[in-house]
């Protein structure tokens, strides 16, 4: 394949530098030519060579560079993520680059272009990053020709790649309702301009301005093993290689759909959707085909998506019939939903009681996670399966945040109690969009084409959510102490929190299950949307920014939850502690 110009083998690397590990061997001209842009686009750099130049020298005083002023040791490759062999013996050269090879690290052979496995033309620098051309087929290049067609495409992609998190915003402004393509990513309820994130590395983010945060969003709960972790990336490559999609029948739907099945027992057959929405929405046609009954009974504060039916707000106290919380969504369709407070046990038995035998299903989250975290009264959703039971309604768990995350087999593994149906989401789909939902068989035999149940999709089940759900749950699975170490991150950040709040004298108020907690402004146990809404939405809002400006990003709104994950380190716990000390600090002392 030719391309522009580029002769079949050589392929565009784009090598963005914030953070990694360059190896620069050689202290001469052509090392020090190598050197300066690797420092000028973030990379950690570290020179090793008996002799250096007076730039590198100057590089070294000044703590830009680490310098190692001695010959080059084949332990120097470990950890690095880029090497470049500059010494002026060839023969060493090679051999760094045939061992960096085989360790599978990126590296240049500043005097020729037919060792290594990439190439950097001088000229092809970026702002932020470098680019460079991978050298897999090892044919010759005409580099004028090649040059000029990077040139070309580097141009075309600069213009097209806005860049800043200010010009994002104003351009997004034009293009999207709030300039964002999910409401709470606005920042509106913390009063500030949004970020756009450039990259994700592990616990990290990086914004469009350059700036790294401590990530506590992660995705909104998807990303369990954190950004980009090496397993999923490593995954996704393989299978993009191998199509995206094929509109068909395919083994990786086979194998996830068994892992899910093996860790969540009430799922003897599921059907794979692109959301948690669609997955919810399906689940409520099913749960009515197979009821006859049209009403269902949801909690205020849980969110299931934005299925019509299922937008509803509360009403103060008690029990209310469902009034749509969104425009656009006609009374009639949210006619046959009723709302009851979560937690509220005398509620939730008056309305069994009152509806039970018109219930096509009751469905609840059974930790909350969409109006802060609150955990379920220990009864409570006992006496969800008990009435379910006794009045033919189905119970439907959406594990769409709990599933994989408070344990291997969600919340439904932790409390013993078996839905008929559950929703999955996130995690189940390694990150990229997915959902399912599932429960006894001979009710998911009523989906079409078994039964008369109506639901397809073009991308169902598609190969690269498939792909990635499947390898995040097998590196769950290998990892025997994963959910205790993750329980125990989450403990030490609760505690922490408590303890800092309470040094400086404000009310906080914190909920937590594995992986997922709430800080509430409040000094009230908070156990529903009554007591979540009474908490200080200022103080949240303040809390946000100071946290933000510490390079930590946690979520921009007071009822969601912050996601830990297993990139989060005992180190980034203690950073994330240092940086409510220092929020909580300049909080208090502004009351
Ligand atoms: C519990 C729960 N159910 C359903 C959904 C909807 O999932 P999605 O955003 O993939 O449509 C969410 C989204 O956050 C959720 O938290």
């Amino acid at each position: 394949m030719a391309q522009g110009g580029v002769t079949m083998g050589w392929y565009p690397l784009f090598l963005n530098l914030e953070g990694k590990r360059c190896l620069v061997v050689g202290g001469g001209k052509v090392a020090t030519r190598k050197a300066l842009p690797l420092v000028g686009k973030g990379g950690v750099v570290t020179v090793v060579a008996p002799r250096v130049s007076e730039i590198l020298e100057r590089l070294g005083k000044e703590g830009k560079i680490t310098l190692w002023k001695r010959p080059f040791a084949w332990s120097d490759l470990e950890g690095q993520d880029i090497v470049f062999a500059a010494t002026d013996d060839p023969a060493l050269n090679a051999a760094i680059a045939e061992e960096a090879q085989k360790r599978n690290i990126l590296v240049n052979v500043s005097s020729s272009g037919n060792q290594g496995n990439f190439i950097t033309p001088a000229c092809l620098e970026t702002e932020d990053l470098l680019l460079a051309l991978s050298t897999k087929g090892k044919n010759p290049v005409r580099s004028a020709t090649l040059k000029a067609w990077l040139w070309e495409t580097f141009s075309e992609g600069k213009e097209r790649i806005p860049r800043g998190n200010a010009t994002c915003l104003s351009r997004a402004l034009q293009l999207f309702p709030g300039g964002v393509n999910s409401p709470v990513r606005s920042f509106r309820a913390v009063g500030r301009y949004p970020v756009f994130i450039r990259y994700g590395k592990g616990s990290h983010v990086v914004d469009e301005d350059g700036k790294t945060y401590l990530d506590c969003i992660m995705s909104w709960g998807a990303l369990i093993l954190g950004h980009a972790h090496p397993r999923v990336a490593k995954a996704l490559a393989e299978q993009v290689a191998l199509g995206t999609s094929f509109g068909m029948n395919h083994p990786l739907e086979i194998l996830l759909a068994e892992k899910i099945r093996e860790h969540f027992p009430s799922i003897e057959a599921l059907r794979m959707v692109n959301s948690g929405t669609e997955a919810v929405m399906s689940a409520l046609r099913l749960a009515r085909a197979a009821t006859g009954r049209k009403k269902v009974l949801k909690f205020a504060g849980c969110y299931h998506g934005h299925v019509d039916a299922l937008l509803v707000e509360s009403g103060s106290g008690g029990l209310t019939f469902g009034i749509p919380s969104s425009l656009g969504v006609p009374e009639e369709y949210t006619h046959h939903t009723i709302v009851v407070p979560y937690n509220d046990l005398e509620a939730t038995r008056k309305a069994l009681e009152s509806f039970g035998r018109e219930l096509a299903a009751v469905i609840v989250e059974p930790v909350a996670g969409n109006m802060g975290v609150v955990l379920p009264h220990p009864e409570f959703l006992l006496l969800l399966r008990q009435y379910t039971e006794q009045y033919g309604a189905l119970l439907i768990f959406d594990e769409v945040i709990t599933g994989f995350r408070v344990s291997l087999s969600g919340y439904q593994g932790l409390c013993g109690i078996r839905p008929d149906l559950t929703i999955l989401g996130k995690i189940a789909g390694g990150g990229l969009p997915f959902g399912v939902y599932g429960g006894k068989r001979e009710l998911m035999r009523l989906v079409a084409p078994e039964g008369g149940v109506y639901q397809a999709g073009t991308l169902s089940g598609n190969p690269l959510a498939t792909r990635a759900g499947y390898t995040t749950i097998t590196v769950l699975e290998e990892d025997s102490a994963f959910y205790d170490v993750l329980a125990e991150k989450t403990r030490m950040i609760t505690q922490g929190l408590r303890e800092i709040a309470a040094s400086f004298h404000l009310p906080l108020y914190v909920n937590a299950a594995t992986g997922m907690l709430t800080p509430f402004f409040t000094s009230l146990p908070v156990v529903d949307t009554r007591t979540a809404f009474a908490t200080d939405r200022g103080l949240y809002a303040r809390f946000f920014q100071e946290l933000l400006s510490r390079g930590v990003l946690v979520p921009p709104s007071p009822f969601e939850a912050w996601f830990l994950s297993g990139a989060h380190t005992s180190k980034d716990c203690e950073r994330l502690l240092e940086a409510a000390e220092g929020a909580m600090r300049a909080m208090a002392r502004d009351l």
